[in-house]
C-alpha cells in the first residue's frame, strides 16, 4: 500500500514548517538544527570529493544539506540535461552543470526563495550561468516539460513529501526515456511510532516522513520507473540531536537509490 500520512496530519503547517525550516539553512548556515550541513560533513560523511566542493562557492556549499550522494550512482555525461528537483543552496546543481558542460543544462527547483537566490548567486560566482536555471516551484508540480529530463538528482527531499507518490510520478513525467533518477534519501528499516509519523518537526529534520526502505522500491515501481537498486547507504545523522533523541531504535539511515525510466535512451 502507498504511503500516507496519519489522519489528520497538518500537511499545511507541514510546508510551512518545512519552509521556515530551510529559509533558516539559507540565512543562518551554521545555527543549530537536527542534521548535518556543509562542506566537511559532505566530504567525511557522505564521501564527496573534497577538492570538487573546494571549486564551488562557499556560499552554496556550507547551505548543502542533502543526506547522501547522488552524483555517485552514475555518470552524468556531457551535453545532458540534469534536474535536481529540490536544489536548496544548489551544491548538487553545480557538481551536475560542471558535468553537462556548456552544450547540457542543469535545472534546479525549489519552493524556497532564499535557496534559491544563494542557488543562482553560486551559479554566477562559479562562472556556471550559462549551465544552470534556477526556477521555483514545488516537486509535486515540477515546472518542466515531459520527457525532457536524462538524469534527475534528488539529495533530501522525498522525505518532506506527505504525497511520496506524486512526487516520484513527477519524476517519471520528466524523465526521457532511458533516463535515470538518481536519489539519495532517508529511509527508516522499520516502521516509525505514530508519535514520530505525526510530528511536524521531525518531518523538517527529513525523519519523520522517510519512507521504510522497502516502499522505496514499490513507489519506483509504480510510477514505472525499473532497475531499481540501492548503490550506497550513509550514517546521516551520526553525531546530530537528531540521533540522541531517537536512539539508534529506529535505524534512521540514507540511501543512494538508481532507478531508470524504460525505453531506449535518444542518441
Ligand atoms: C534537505 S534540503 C536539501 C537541499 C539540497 N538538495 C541539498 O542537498 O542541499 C530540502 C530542500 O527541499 C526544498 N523543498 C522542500 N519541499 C519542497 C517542495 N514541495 N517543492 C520544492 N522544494 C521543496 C527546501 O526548500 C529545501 O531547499
Amino acid at each position: 500500500m502507498a504511503f500516507q500520512c496519519p489522519t489528520g496530519f497538518d500537511v499545511t503547517r507541514l510546508r510551512q514548517n518545512v519552509l521556515a525550516t530551510y529559509d533558516r539553512v539559507a540565512r543562518e548556515p551554521e545555527g543549530d538544527f537536527h542534521f548535518h550541513r556543509g562542506p566537511f560533513y559532505a566530504a567525511q560523511y557522505l564521501g564527496y570529493d573534497p577538492v570538487e566542493l573546494d571549486a564551488l562557492p562557499l556560499r552554496s556549499t556550507m547551505r548543502f544539506a542533502g543526506v547522501g550522494n547522488p552524483l555517485a550512482i552514475g555518470p552524468i555525461p556531457p551535453g545532458s540535461r540534469v534536474l535536481d528537483h529540490a536544489c536548496g543552496a544548489g551544491t548538487d546543481l553545480l557538481l551536475a552543470a560542471r558535468r553537462v558542460g556548456p552544450t547540457g543544462l542543469a535545472i534546479g527547483v525549489d519552493m524556497t526563495p532564499a535557496m534559491r537566490a544563494c542557488a543562482e548567486a553560486s551559479a554566477e560566482q562559479a562562472g556556471l550561468a550559462d549551465e544552470v536555471e534556477i526556477r521555483a516551484g514545488f516537486y509535486e508540480d515540477l515546472p518542466v516539460e515531459d520527457a525532457s529530463i536524462d538524469v534527475v538528482i534528488s539529495n533530501g527531499v522525498v522525505n518532506l513529501a506527505p504525497d511520496k507518490t506524486r512526487v516520484l510520478a513527477e519524476i517519471a513525467r520528466v524523465l526521457k526515456p532511458g533516463g535515470r533518477l538518481y536519489l539519495a534519501d532517508v529511509v527508516v528499516q522499520r516502521e516509525l511510532t505514530l508519535e514520530a509519523r505525526s510530528n511536524p518537526d521531525l518531518w523538517a529534520a527529513c525523519i519523520g516522513g522517510a519512507l521504510p526502505e522497502r516502499d522505496l522500491f514499490g513507489l519506483a515501481f509504480e510510477v514505472g520507473l525499473h532497475d531499481a537498486c540501492v548503490t550506497h547507504r550513509f550514517d546521516s545523522f551520526r553525531d546530530t540531536s537528531a540521533e540522541a533523541k531517537l536512539s539508534g531504535d529506529l535505524r534512521v539511515q540514507a540511501v543512494n537509490f538508481h532507478a531508470r525510466k524504460p525505453g531506449a535512451v535518444a542518441g
